[in-house]
């Protein structure tokens, strides 16, 4: 087989999505028993109670494929969102809705707009599907440039990824831009927006995507059980979607792309608003005493409105390695001048704050 004539060729600018170092590894690598993974914005609790008991109870049943169109979770999203059932879809993370999205509406040669840095799923899809990636700076606050993003679509432009908040940043663009953004952008762009922290955002005067969708719009909303609710490791998230591109992605997904315990954990996790509240409250709190932990020790920060931090740091190389020597994995971007900081329990708020401040000491500032 000649591999490189058979392989798409848009997929050999590609690398595989590199997560970050594992718990385990750096337990090894620098011989510590505890060591606080903040490099991938998850939740530090485990699922809500009724959610943990409820997917236990389906456990010996995995022998069966699951509900592949999740009746019962569809119903109960439908309902908490207020959504029509033809417009809701589940898929395994959010991440999959990005790239079925994707899958049915990019053609060589499209173009696709979203901002720089953000996550780094968009940039994927749009390389995986042929299309070309047109990535707008932040502005000099990390905040979504909207004017310059409507500035930047062109006739070839599909979609225009918006990331509210913001990963890696934890930013947020607030509501007149978002309807300024909307009643300007053409009507042959999709606008999808991604909230995958929408839980834990205080601000309010963030829009919530939602309120405009009419389902005649080319507008899409994604949300995950990922974070808030802590059911990363199942993969689920969903989004709402026109009926049209809806039904479409009904077409290519996999038939049983959301498993049992996943419907299940989901389901039974809507239903704990109090808890969502708890643990938007506790990140809350944590950030504050973050924040005054950065101040006194001279660490520039971006104000979150999510459970992760962006650090300023002109050395972020060598402060990435100083914290994981000090048992604290957080998220750095190669040599861009910042690191990720995940929000935790008050405990790994302690934690993070000791190691910032041995690594200020060692290496006199970060
Ligand atoms: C902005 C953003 N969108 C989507 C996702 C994917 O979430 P999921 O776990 O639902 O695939 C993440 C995960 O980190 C994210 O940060």
């Amino acid at each position: 087989m000649d591999w490189e004539a058979a392989i798409r060729a848009e997929l050999d600018p590609m690398v595989p999505y590199a997560p970050g170092l594992r718990a385990s590894e750096v337990r090894e690598r620098f011989g510590r028993d505890t060591i606080l993974k903040l490099s991938s914005n998850e939740h530090p609790c485990g699922p809500f109670p009724t959610a943990l008991r409820a997917m236990e109870a389906v456990l010996p049943r995995l022998n069966r494929y699951p509900d592949g169109s999740a009746r019962a979770l569809r119903r109960a999203l439908c309902q908490h969102l207020g959504a029509a059932d033809e417009s809701l879809v589940i898929g395994n993370g959010s991440n999959e809705l990005i790239r079925l999205i994707a899958q049915v509406l990019l053609r060589p040669g499209d173009e696709v707009v979203f901002a720089w840095p953000s996550f780094v799923v968009y940039p994927m899809v749009t390389q995986m599907f042929g299309a070309i990636a047109v990535k707008v700076p932040l502005t000099a606050d990390e905040i979504h440039d909207l004017s310059a993003m409507l500035a930047a679509i062109t006739d070839k432009t599909r979609i225009v990824f918006l990331c509210n908040p913001n990963n890696p940043t934890g930013t947020i663009y607030h509501r007149e831009k978002f309807e300024r953004f909307l009643a300007e952008v053409p009507g042959h762009v999709m606008v999808v927006v991604d909230e995958a922290y929408f839980e834990f955002v205080t601000d309010d005067r963030y829009p919530d995507a939602l309120d405009w969708f009419d389902g005649d719009r080319p507008l899409a909303v994604l949300r995950t059980f990922s974070k808030i609710y802590s059911l990363a490791g199942l993969r689920i998230g969903y989004g709402v979607l026109p009926a049209p591109l809806a039904h479409a992605v009904d077409k290519v997904r996999e038939p049983f792309n959301v498993n049992t315990p996943a419907q299940v954990g989901a389901f039974y996790s809507l239903g704990d608003e109090a808890e969502v509240e708890r643990r938007k409250r506790e990140n809350q709190e944590q950030k504050t005493y973050l924040y005054s932990a950065f101040d006194r020790l001279g660490i520039g920060y971006v104000p979150s409105e999510t459970n992760f931090v962006y650090l300023r740091t002109e050395r972020p190389v060598e402060v990435f390695e100083a914290l994981l020597g000090e048992g604290v994995i957080v998220r750095g971007f190669g040599t861009a001048p910042a690191l990720r900081v995940g929000v935790g329990t008050p405990e790994d708020t302690r934690a993070t704050i000791a190691a910032l401040e041995a690594v200020v000491a060692r290496l006199g500032g970060v």
